[in-house]
């Protein structure tokens, strides 16, 4: 890898500024200086420090994008934009999406290249919570918000051929959205296919929008506008018992 490109990697400024603090003499690969960014460094061994701390190599990268609608949750796609083309700055071989979200839907989509992580989090035994914000064409009765918080039969069968209902979830009403749509927010522990436009189906309902806002312990940061990325926190990375 470039040592610029490296060392954009640290949040350190852009690739301008780096490019000044390298000619100013400010980093050093195994104890030498070098001032030119295009040297290529191998950054599994070389210590690479700047201003004297040296950087650490970290194995793994972990992103959080807040995915717009438009955008396929894929590492590559014939037709249409995918996730990994919005991380354009980034050096994006091996990060896949922890999960998918259809194409029209929004929100926290985790990118990383720690498959144990994406495994733990996606794994059906881990029951991994999943909060999604969803505009609806219907009001949802009491009776819905019982029968969607019990398991609904979205059509999937068990081997014996029996409803494989969706597991408990748990609704809160919101207020209504600009356009008046009433708005739930619906946690669930699984990730089925299309699971969240399903659940509504069997209640008789329609998802106009769909945003997921949290996976576990990771909320999406609404900092970020739809397209935009940035690395995960220490804080975040502690939450997820991702050790670096
Ligand atoms: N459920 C859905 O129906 N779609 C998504 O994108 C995510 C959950």
């Amino acid at each position: 890898m470039r040592l610029d490109k490296f060392l954009g990697t640290y949040d350190l400024g852009t690739r301008k500024q780096i490019k000044e603090y390298l000619k100013n003499g400010r980093c050093t690969v195994n104890g030498v200086v070098v001032t030119k960014p295009d040297v290529h460094v191998d950054e599994s061994k070389d210590e690479i420090s700047f201003d004297g701390i040296l950087l650490e190599y970290s194995k793994y990268h972990y992103y959080m994008l807040y995915k717009p609608a438009g955008v396929v949750s894929a590492t590559t796609d014939g037709r249409n934009e995918t996730v990994l083309d919005l991380l354009s700055e980034e050096n994006v071989k091996g990060l896949s999406p922890a999960g998918r979200l259809d194409i029209d839907t929004e929100g926290l989509l985790l990118l990383t290249d720690d498959g144990g992580l994406i495994h733990r989090l996606l794994s059906p035994k881990k029951h991994v919570d999943k909060v999604y914000e969803v505009h609806l064409a219907h009001e949802l009765s009491d009776n819905d918000i019982s029968k969607l918080e019990a398991g609904v039969n979205i059509g999937d069968l068990r081997d014996d051929g029996s409803p494989d209902l969706t597991l408990p979830a748990r609704i809160e009403v919101a207020s209504p959205d600009e356009e008046g749509r009433p708005v739930v927010l619906l946690t669930i522990h699984e990730g089925r296919f299309h699971q969240v436009k399903r659940m509504m189906e069997a209640v008789g309902n329609e998802v106009l929008f769909l945003k997921r806002l949290s996976m576990g312990p990771l909320k999406l940061d609404e900092s970020l506008s739809p397209g935009e990325y940035r690395k995960l926190t220490e804080e975040e990375l502690k939450a997820l018992n991702v050790s670096e």
